[in-house]
């Protein structure tokens, strides 16, 4: 038995973690010195040693927490890349609010799990009233609407899939269909081939010049399937698409889903967050009329991972994950109001991840909220203004919410290798973490996600963008 074990919990829990989070908060501030900007300069290699400078991870007899926590922890930070610095633009991957992080430590530390109530209480009425607000925001009728806190788009549209497939039923001998823009999320894909409907049921939907769905293709495809005898599971609108962040005309869609009898779901896994602004969530019109909706609080909503959400329009649409199990959840429980949760997601033990976002709303507001959305909003704006202002550079489009989508043109060499080559450079110098992605040819991303960035900070990092650019443009 060791001698020291000691448990974050109950009373006696508080003054155990006091030390342990100052030496946290210590490796936090000292890891952040020493990387000096928005990821270790090096590359791959640098990382490797600064983590294999850690020693031994599994030692015959441990170093002790503090110990423990101090060297992992400054090297975890001093290797990391940091959303929290504005030159770490590439992802959907949100800087988190400091009331959010704090709050983690409190829902690590109750460690409630929302499989049951007697394993969360607190954490199963709270997710409830999150779930409501949200439903509201969303323009559901938070009495009826329904949801769960998930652990991303991903998880979200997985489950929504399979809400829609049981919904439709047994396929007809044409087998089942689903249909979604050329430029949805890949999850769309997976989850269909883990439900078992295949990767080729999923339908591609051509986009207009801005790379929003087009409903009138839409029509024609499931209208085509429904002739050919085939099953159409679900349509699947996107609300921000992961690279420019489009939206799809969701009203034309939602008449499409409605004319034809399909399950409409709206990943709204990026955009979602737009709708805490009042400027920018009348780009969302139409939410209102999914089935389902997911939408990630650590995207637009600066929550650490993970805090994705799903939302149905009814309570009843989340009827085939409902299960009763006896060491969980059985019925005289369930009548007698002790009520559980299980029976909202694929997962059994599921973290209170609905707490940091409970802090965050209540914290923030709406108001809080939507100003954070408008601040990237903006710095994507000027982003793109600047882009266009720059000989060496080229706009893909005007961004929609805050990714701006643009490329460097060499005067001479091959413009993909030179974009790939300038992004793998930043990286390596750890000076910048810039997306990369394709349409046709390779192109650069920014996704501004950080409301405290500003104009000067873009500025720099497109002249960073534009130096490396010339450095890996071949001299002949
Ligand atoms: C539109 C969209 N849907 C789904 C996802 C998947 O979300 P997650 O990575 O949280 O599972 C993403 C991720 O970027 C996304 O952009």
């Amino acid at each position: 038995m060791p001698t020291d074990v000691s448990l974050a919990g109950s009373t006696r829990g508080p003054e155990s973690l006091r030390p342990l989070l100052e030496t946290a908060l210590d490796a936090l501030g000292k890891g952040a010195v020493e990387r000096d900007g928005p990821l270790p300069a090096g590359g791959p290699r640098a990382v490797e040693e600064l983590i294999g400078a850690t020693g031994e991870l599994l030692p015959e007899e441990g170093a002790g927490g503090g110990v423990a926590l101090g060297a992992l922890g400054h090297a975890l930070t001093a290797g990391a890349a940091d959303p929290a610095d504005p030159r770490c633009a590439a992802h959907l991957h949100a800087p988190p609010l400091a009331a959010a992080v704090a709050a983690e430590v409190v829902a690590a530390t109750v460690n409630s799990s929302l499989d049951s109530w007697d394993q969360g209480p607190s954490g199963t009425v709270l997710e409830d009233r999150v779930l409501r607000e949200l439903a509201e925001l969303a323009g559901y009728r938070p009495d009826v609407a329904a949801g769960q806190v998930t652990s991303g788009g991903t998880e979200s549209n997985l489950t929504a899939l399979l809400l829609a497939r049981e919904q439709a039923g047994n396929p007809g001998p044409g087998g089942a269909t689903l249909f979604c823009s050329t430029e949805a999320h890949f999850s769309v894909q997976r989850a269909a081939g883990i439900l078992g409907l295949g990767e080729d049921a999923v339908i591609p939907v051509p986009v207009d010049d801005r790379h929003r769905m087009d409903a009138a293709a839409l029509r024609d495809r499931v209208t085509a399937s429904l002739a050919r005898g085939e099953t159409p599971v679900a349509i699947v609108a996107t609300a921000g698409t992961t690279d420019l962040g489009a939206i799809d005309p969701l009203d034309d869609v939602a008449d499409v889903a409605a004319e034809t009898g399909t399950w409409l779901h709206v990943d709204a896994a990026y955009g979602g967050g737009a709708l805490f602004s009042r400027r920018l969530a009348p780009l969302l019109r139409g939410l209102p009329r999914a089935d389902s909706a997911g939408l990630d609080l650590h995207k637009l909503g600066w929550q650490p991972v993970a805090a994705g959400v799903l939302l149905t329009r009814t309570a009843e649409l989340f009827e085939p994950v409902e299960r009763r199990v006896a060491y969980l959840n059985t019925d005289d429980d369930e009548r007698a109001g002790y009520r559980s949760l299980l029976g909202r997601s694929l997962r059994t033990t599921r973290r209170p991840d609905v707490f940091k976002i409970a802090v965050t709303l209540k914290a923030y507001g709406r108001a809080g909220l939507g100003r954070m959305v408008d601040r990237c909003h903006d710095l994507a704006g000027h982003a793109a203004r600047q882009v266009r202002e720059r000989p060496e550079l080229e706009l893909m489009q005007h961004p929609v919410l805050s990714t701006v989508v643009f490329r460097f043109t060499p005067d001479r060499g091959d413009a993909d290798e030179v974009n790939a080559a300038l992004r793998r450079a930043l990286l390596h110098d750890g000076k910048a973490v810039v997306g990369r992605t394709e349409f046709g040819a390779v192109y650069l991303k920014l996704t501004l996600l950080n409301p405290n960035a500003d104009e000067r900070d873009i500025d720099l990092l497109l002249d960073d963008v534009v130096a490396a650019g010339k450095r890996e443009t071949p001299t002949r």
